[in-house]
């Protein structure tokens, strides 16, 4: 049994809405730099991700979607950081689940096999979060990170003057779904074979499952693991990394 691992790393962050990191020989262009090429500690945070996973030794391989446009870069990048062994770059697509999917397509791996689907804009995941998820997908099937929620959670109607409440969900039946995902391989496949056939859209692998009555467990995460997304967010992932423990 191998664990692989695919990093979707082909959004295109537009709620980031900072300008491009200003790197040497980049090409001019106006539009913000994806949020996965920014830098955490002079790093681009898509390496750290890679990092985190290449430092479990149960990792085979490592498959990273990225923009076509942008393949060449990440491969410098992989180059740079001495994770060529590691980590192969593949074409990923217009969705997050597209980009997954080409990336699933793309790994030489056997059905019991186990595949791990990991944001590249979660660049705080630990090593021992990753090695749970390994022995959770191995006892399970199928297992995600997720934390409990701490706010009150709130159902709503969207309306023309703002959300109106429906109901209160009760909070310890919440979990905030994170990554890594974890599946055996032929499970991952069959999802994503299912959910294409049917036309069906999710932003995560674990809702992919859940619509085939597949059973996923949790295994608890850490707000550490959060997926950046607004420029606050990169302060904020300074301060983890500054506190020396992802
Ligand atoms: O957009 P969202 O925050 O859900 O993105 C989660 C992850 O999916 C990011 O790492 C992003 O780069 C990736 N993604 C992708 N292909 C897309 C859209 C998002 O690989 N078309």
């Amino acid at each position: 049994m191998q664990v692989y691992v695919i990093v979707p790393a082909a959004g295109l962050g537009t709620r980031m809405n900072v300008p491009p990191p200003a790197t040497p020989g980049a090409t001019s262009s106006s539009a913000p730099a994806p949020k996965q090429f920014l830098e955490l500690r002079g790093i681009p945070i898509l390496i750290h991700t890679l990092r985190a996973f290449a430092a479990v030794a149960a990792v085979r391989r490592i498959h990273v979607a990225a923009r076509a446009h942008e393949i060449e870069r990440v491969q410098a990048q992989v180059h740079e950081h001495g994770l060529d062994g590691r980590a192969t770059v593949v074409v990923g697509g217009d969705t997050r689940q597209e980009s997954v999917s080409a990336a699933l397509r793309s790994l030489h791996a056997s059905d019991d096999d186990i595949v791990l689907v990991h944001d590249a804009v979660r660049p705080l995941i630990d090593p021992v979060t990753i090695e749970r998820t390994i022995e959770a997908v191995i006892k399970h099937g199928a297992a995600i990170v997720g934390v409990p929620a701490i706010d009150t959670i709130k159902q709503v109607e969207r309306t023309a003057e703002g959300a109106i409440i429906g109901t209160t969900i009760p909070r310890e039946r919440i979990v905030l779904a994170q990554t890594p995902q974890g599946f055996r391989c032929n499970l991952l496949r069959r999802i994503f074979r299912e959910a294409e056939a049917d036309g069906f859209l999710g932003t995560d692998e674990a809702s992919l499952a859940e619509r085939a009555g597949v059973p996923v467990a949790v295994v608890l995460g850490s707000p550490r693991n959060f997926k950046i997304t607004q420029p606050g967010d990169l302060e904020l992932a300074e301060f983890y990394l500054q506190q020396g423990n992802r």
